[in-house]
């Protein structure tokens, strides 16, 4: 055997119907910048051009892709940044939402990016939107002369802590959600909280849900902040406080602590896949109506009840957790949540966890296990009691 650092060819043993046999094997090193600068585009803040294009001599080119909405209200500084500092870029305005996360939009993406002739080695894609718009970028970027790199600036609660910060991407396809998609490293994430000043509350509302998430499964401090700052923090859109910024550290930090030692996700059970058991199918359903937050919020409550039920969490976290969802303004219910729909989400969820249902459930606030036998009865008397739930605060 040959060994060179981390890359090797072995001669495998020979089976007697076959000539020769080889296993190649390669390791690579993958890491990532996530980093937060307040006023990205103000034209006194060189973070982007430092990052992006550091010290280079010769000409600096970029294509940008930016969401229709952040167009319209930030397309002007964030042009005149470029042009401030003398970078070359394309520039693509993306309508994008969940209905139009396809494989079309990619391939439109691609061909602009082909015409600009962006060079795949020191020529970034930089994406500049919601989760949608970087999952599509992020995954024409690796398909993209078999991958160009791709920074983020992610401009939705949701993208500043999720979407933005792991490594898959994905496009909806067939009907289901993400179904179309590749792990990707991309070069950096740049956080700006001040996008999120115009976003609408539901918008914004939709990204604590992932925020939620790491709190009632992973991070008691961070659910503690959350209950603290539960009537304002939409008001003040994330700024303006120490805890804030805590919040948002603390959202990634625990968010990389599940994604770094399991990147390609070779374990299946993940403390991330909270509330994403029921939601993607309830999502696909309610495209029309419920943003991807929104479902997953909707999960994560039938969720609790459903470890309430299994009495793994006390009555008084149960209550802890649905009064944050109620101040949170985040939903709990939807008319299209039934056993039928729910346990076909579970049968998917299981195919796509190799034959497990590794539900995460939390057994004390932000704490989890993973459970494996969840029946339908349960999942139905688990509906009931959350249709009852939802009549009697309707009622109060
Ligand atoms: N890749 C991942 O690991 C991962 C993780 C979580 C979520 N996601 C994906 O993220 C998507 C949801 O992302 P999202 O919630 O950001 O939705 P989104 O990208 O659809 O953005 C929500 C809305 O906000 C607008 N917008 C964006 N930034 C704005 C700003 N600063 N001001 C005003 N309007 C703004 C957009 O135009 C859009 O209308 C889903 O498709 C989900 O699957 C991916």
């Amino acid at each position: 055997m040959r060994k060179i650092d981390c890359f090797s060819i072995e001669e495998q043993e020979i089976h007697p119907l076959v000539e020769f046999s080889f296993l190649s094997r390669t390791v690579k090193e993958h890491s990532y910048k996530i980093m937060e600068s307040l006023g990205l585009f103000d034209i006194s803040n060189t973070t982007i051009n430092d990052q992006c294009f550091g010290i280079k001599e010769e000409k600096k080119r970029c294509f940008l892709v930016i969401d229709h909405n952040v167009y319209s209200i930030y397309g002007y500084s964030i042009t005149n940044y470029f042009k401030f500092y003398n970078i070359d870029f394309g520039i693509k305005v993306l309508t994008v939402s969940e209905k139009n996360k396809t494989i079309e939009n990619v391939l439109e993406l691609a061909k602009e990016i082909d015409e600009f002739n962006l060079s795949r080695r020191n020529e970034p894609i930089i994406a500049i939107g919601g989760g949608v718009l970087t999952d599509i970028c992020s995954l024409t970027a690796n398909l993209y002369r078999r991958s160009t790199e791709c920074i983020k600036i992610p401009t939705t609660l949701m993208g500043q802590i999720d979407a933005a910060i792991g490594v898959k991407t994905g496009i909806n396809f067939n009907g289901n959600k993400n179904r179309l998609g590749t792990y990707y490293s991309s070069g950096k994430v740049l956080i700006d909280r001040t996008f999120l000043q115009s976003l609408d509350d539901r918008s914004f509302n939709n990204g604590l849900a992932e925020i939620l998430k790491m709190a009632l499964v992973k991070e008691p401090f961070l659910f503690e902040l959350l209950e603290k700052h539960k009537f304002v923090i939409c008001k003040d859109r994330m700024l303006g406080k120490q805890d804030y910024s805590t919040i948002i550290q603390l959202s990634i930090k625990s968010m990389l602590e599940e994604l770094a030692p399991n990147l390609w996700e070779d374990s299946l059970e993940r403390v991330v896949d909270f509330g994403h058991t029921f939601s993607p199918v309830l999502e696909m359903k309610a495209v029309e109506d419920l943003y991807h937050g929104e479902a997953v919020s909707i999960d994560m409550a039938y969720s609790v009840l459903l470890a309430y039920e299994k009495k793994l969490i006390s009555k008084e976290d149960l209550d802890r957790a649905l009064n944050l969802f109620e101040a949170l303004s985040l939903p709990t219910d939807h008319e299209f949540c039934t056993p039928e729909l729910f346990t076909t989400a579970l049968n998917d969820a299981c195919m796509h966890r190799a034959g497990k249902q590794n539900f995460p459930l939390p057994i004390t606030i932000g704490k989890s296990i993973f459970s494996n036998d969840i029946t339908s009865d349960e999942i139905a008397r688990v509906v009931d009691k959350m249709k009852s739930l939802s009549v009697e605060s309707v009622c109060n």
